[in-house]
């Protein structure tokens, strides 16, 4: 995201100090952000707060020379590749829907060919006044996307809908709509995630310590190259990624099913979900009982995902080894006819299940190469290196 620049608009709504967090994710996500402010959400917030955290130029005056050469207002519309109004107050909104352009960031925000997004906040009967649901009405129908507002507490001490939208959210969606000219852009991946859980009865499960991590770092990977994402996850203790299409699941019955449905027209499915191979063959709708000394479980095989997927153009499995690792991830490779196999050493020194890292080998018929230990989010990248080159291919 080197090269892409987002113009941060932070108007006087009290959510102004979370504005300087946006700002703060977004620049460690390798995002240029300039920040313009209007004069009221200086009396909030300072400009050297956000000049500290984004290392970059705040402007707030119209008529202020940061460059002697450029007109602020024109430079920044064009250096913009996403505006992004937030918090957005109904007063902004309103000049928005009406083209007023009387400071910096309204001038600027009417100079943009840029897309726009906003994200709200305010009282509830500001937010539900005709004159503000028109307002947003016109804008939506002009293209300008909106994050929020939440209902929650309020600065006024109530609670309704009015807040500013989760900082996480507007992220994701603004790195999405970053990702549009990415080397995924317009490609339609799915991504499973997580572990499954197979019943035994109504309290107790069969399940495994994949914590969905990794699955969810190519997801997020995928949608800010570019890429229309769907995510099939299992039980996952994870928040739950915007900018994409997100389908919960338990069962291994269930991944398949939800996985079937999201293939069709998909250019890439990646299966990083540990699927469970058995399940309980009769589970009990009745809370088992400690009566007898000892317990048989009888189990049955479930379907195999990606052996049973067959018309996605890229398919990547994932082989999770204790042991003869390279040999394994090749057998999958032909057994399940995949591009590729993220091969997963666990045990050992590599513990991979709910770490942040990861050590992997990537296996293909040309060979393996081995990844140094990285964070999942790296090694995501790398995974979806290997796929874009594989989708330029010609097949
Ligand atoms: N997988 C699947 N459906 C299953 C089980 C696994 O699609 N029912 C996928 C996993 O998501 C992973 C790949 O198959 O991408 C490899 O899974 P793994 O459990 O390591 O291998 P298995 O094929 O189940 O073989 P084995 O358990 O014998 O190692």
């Amino acid at each position: 995201m080197a090269e892409r620049t987002v113009v941060l608009g932070v108007t006087g709504s009290i959510a102004a100090y979370k504005a300087v967090d946006l700002a703060s994710r977004l620049t460690q996500s390798g995002v240029v952000v300039h920040t313009v402010m209007t004069k009221s959400a200086t009396q909030l917030v300072g400009p050297a707060t956000f000049r500290a955290i984004t290392g970059r130029s705040v402007s707030t005056e119209m008529f202020e020379l940061t460059n002697p050469f450029a007109i602020e207002h024109v430079s920044l519309a064009d250096a913009a590749d996403l505006m992004i109004v937030a918090p957005a107050t109904a007063d902004v909104l309103a000049k928005m829907a009406n083209g007023i352009a009387d400071d910096l960031l309204t001038c600027t925000l009417l100079a943009t060919r840029a897309p726009v997004l906003v994200a709200p906040a305010m009282h509830t009967a500001m937010w539900e006044h005709p004159a503000t649901r028109e307002n947003v009405e016109r804008l939506r129908a002009r293209g300008v996307a909106l994050v929020g507002p939440a209902i929650g507490r309020l600065a006024s001490g109530g609670t309704g809908v009015g807040r500013f939208a989760p900082v996480e959210d507007i992220v994701d969606e603004a790195l999405r709509r970053l990702g549009r000219c990415g080397d995924l852009a317009g490609r339609r991946i799915v991504v499973t995630a997580g572990g499954t859980h197979e019943a035994i009865d109504p309290i107790r499960f069969l399940g495994n310590r994949s914590s969905g991590k990794m699955g969810y770092a190519i997801a997020e990977a995928a949608r800010d190259r570019g890429a229309d994402v769907i995510l099939v996850s299992g039980p996952a203790a994870l928040r739950t990624p915007g900018g994409m299409s997100f389908v919960p699941v338990t069962t291994a019955a269930e991944m398949l099913n939800a996985v079937r449905d999201a293939v069709s027209s998909a250019d890439v499915l990646v299966m990083a979900a540990a699927v469970a191979d058995y399940t309980p063959a009769a589970p009990t709708a009745a809370k088992l009982k400690k009566t007898d000394p000892s317990l048989l479980l009888q189990l049955k095989r479930t379907a195999d995902v990606l052996g049973s997927i067959g018309d996605v153009p890229v398919k990547v499995g994932f082989a999770a080894e204790t042991e003869d690792l390279i040999d394994n991830a090749r057998a999958k490779l032909r057994q399940k006819n995949l591009d590729l196999v993220v091969a997963n050493l666990v045990g050992g020194a590599n513990a991979p299940f709910g770490s942040d890292e990861n050590e992997v080998a990537l296996v293909d018929a040309n060979g393996a190469e081995e990844l140094p230990r990285a964070a999942k989010r790296a090694i995501a990248e790398r995974i979806l290196d290997r796929v874009a080159a594989l989708l330029a291919k010609p097949r």
